[in-house]
């Protein structure tokens, strides 16, 4: 690993130590208690910004601006205008992409040539719900009943979403659920991280220039056990679509029960990434690593549980650990840096808690295993890649959450043997397989409960394809026409014309 140099911090505009409002209504307000919190850059400490500190009574405000927004004019809105309002807020996206992404990078620490490489990704998922705006559509439906009866199906919005977001990728993240709630006619209360809150905010004020009517989307930023808390049991909420651990995953449900609102949960992993001998090692070695190390770990669907077939295993996992060792840890604001620091120090201390964990569970850290401090390390919260071998399934480092840059590797011998086990976990996110043997490829890839399987890539994403997670890892998807689904109510519709 080459130590990057220490980076002063970098002038954003919108990241100027200033106070930011929250957004409600069409306004920016302060918090009704006054109070706020900080926002800090987690690779240096630098303060970003102050920010209004949501708590029930915003929270109340904000469903209360989203259910009149609901009922006012926006329900009127045709296909076709709210198409036009997202491809507006596309070409502002666009145009302000290189702002956008630094502002993730200083607020979460991602490396700036990841950030800036979701522009793809951010912009294809904003054009494609503009495409679903005007592609909603009912059925008719041939029924059986004697006589004349007609019967048709009208596609509803489900009404006001709570949409609760994690810090891994506030800019992607706030797209996921603004941009469907959007395209099918609901209305918003965006609840951010409380460790990333800036990229929303700033989408927030692109959203007004786009056209977004007021109250449509409301961004109240706050702490998750209270402004979120306060989002989730709210009466007058329709819809929850939620995004972080399964822990709170389970608090949202439970919260849900007093108006049986609907939930979408997407949740951790503790994803299977599946070496065959017969892989292209070369492909394998890069992929199977950035399955883990990506933006330091902290993907849901991180290829955590490296499998590799036993007769290469002390090579290949030799490669990754090398691999690992090669990229580059720092400042993500460094264009060379390929893995930045954790989000916050409570990560940094949940990550080295499991890096000790692993050592005294007997698995042994063929490179990284410890907190880097020195130099332009030391106010930031960086762990390099680290490659744990020895490991055995039943360790808590082969089956909890890491949620940092922390690979288990795992020796197997036999195919039903390894799906068996990959499947031996309480979550069902991701998965990967490496073969060149199309047979076994498709064998892994029914076996596996899990939403997504990658063979030859991980990670792979796009608008078009449902993402979501089997068992503990959640349930509704996000992306394809499936996601419109979880904003829309199906209301059937009977005529006797007799
Ligand atoms: P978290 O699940 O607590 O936070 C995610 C969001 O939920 C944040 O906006 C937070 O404010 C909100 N929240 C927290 N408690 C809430 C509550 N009682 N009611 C409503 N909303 C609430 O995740 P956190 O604390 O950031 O990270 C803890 C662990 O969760 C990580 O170490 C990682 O294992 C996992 N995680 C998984 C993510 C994923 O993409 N699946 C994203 C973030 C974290
Ligand atoms: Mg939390």
């Amino acid at each position: 690993m080459t130590v990057a140099e220490s980076i002063t911090a970098t002038r954003h505009a919108f990241a100027n130590g200033k106070f930011k409002p929250m957004l409600i209504g069409g306004e920016w307000v302060k918090a009704a208690s006054g109070k706020t919190f900080e926002s800090r850059n987690p690779a240096t400490g630098d303060l970003l910004a102050t920010v209004a500190e949501g708590d029930v009574e915003d929270i109340n405000q904000a469903v209360a601006a989203a259910r009149r927004a609901f009922e006012g004019p926006w329900s009127k809105a045709k296909p076709y205008e709210r198409q036009q309002i997202l491809l507006k807020l596309a070409d502002l996206v666009e145009k302000h992409f290189d702002e956008l992404s630094l502002l993730d990078t200083l607020d979460m620490g991602a490396p700036i040539n990841r950030t800036r490489g979701t522009r793809r990704r951010v912009l294809g998922m904003l054009r494609w719900y503009a495409g679903m705006a005007v592609s909603i559509h009912g059925e008719t439906i041939a029924n059986s009943m004697p006589g004349e009866y007609v019967s048709y199906t009208l596609k509803e919005p489900v009404g006001v979403v709570g949409a609760i977001i994690p810090w891994n990728g506030p800019l992607g993240a706030t797209v996921w659920k603004v941009g469907p709630a959007l395209a099918t006619g609901c209305t918003v209360v965006l609840k951010p991280a409380e460790e990333a809150p800036l990229t929303s905010l700033r989408l927030g004020e692109l959203m007004l220039e786009a056209g977004v009517p007021p109250g449509v989307i409301n961004i109240v930023p706050g702490y998750g056990e209270t402004a979120g808390a306060a989002l989730a049991a709210h009466a007058d909420v329709d819809k929850i679509a939620f995004t972080g651990s399964h822990l709170t995953g389970q608090l949202i449900v439970k919260a849900s029960a007093g108006n049986l609102k609907r939930v979408t949960l997407e949740l951790g992993g503790k994803s299977p990434d599946i070496v065959f001998a017969d892989a292209d090692l070369g492909t394998a070695v890069p992929g199977a690593g950035m399955a883990t190390f990506a933006n330091s770990g902290q993907i849901c669907s991180a290829g955590t549980r490296l499998f590799v077939e036993h007769k290469v295993y002390d090579e290949f996992v030799g490669r990754v650990a090398e691999f690992g060792k090669g990229l580059r840890v720092g400042n993500g604001v460094d264009p060379d840096t390929q893995i930045g620091p954790l989000v916050s120090e409570q990560q940094l201390g949940r990550v080295t808690d499991y890096l000790s964990i692993g050592r005294h569970e007997g698995a042994q850290p063929l490179v990284g295993g410890e907190r880097l401090t020195e130099g332009p390390f030391a106010k930031g919260y960086f762990v390099p890649p680290t490659v744990f071998a020895n490991v055995r399934d039943d360790m808590r480092i082969a089956q909890e959450e890491i949620f940092g840059p922390v690979i288990s590797a795992i020796p197997f011998t036999d195919i039903e043997d390894v799906i068996r086990r990959g499947n031996a976990t309480a979550f069902g996110l991701g998965s990967g397989v490496w073969t060149r043997n199309i047979s076994k490829a498709h064998r892994v890839a029914k076996g596996l409960r899990a939403g997504s399987v990658w063979i030859n890539c991980y990670q792979a994403m796009d608008p078009a394809v449902p993402f979501g997670g089997y068992k503990m890892s959640g349930y509704g998807r996000e992306s394809g026409i499936q996601q419109m689904e979880e904003y829309l109510n199906v209301k059937a519709v009977w005529i006797n014309a007799a």
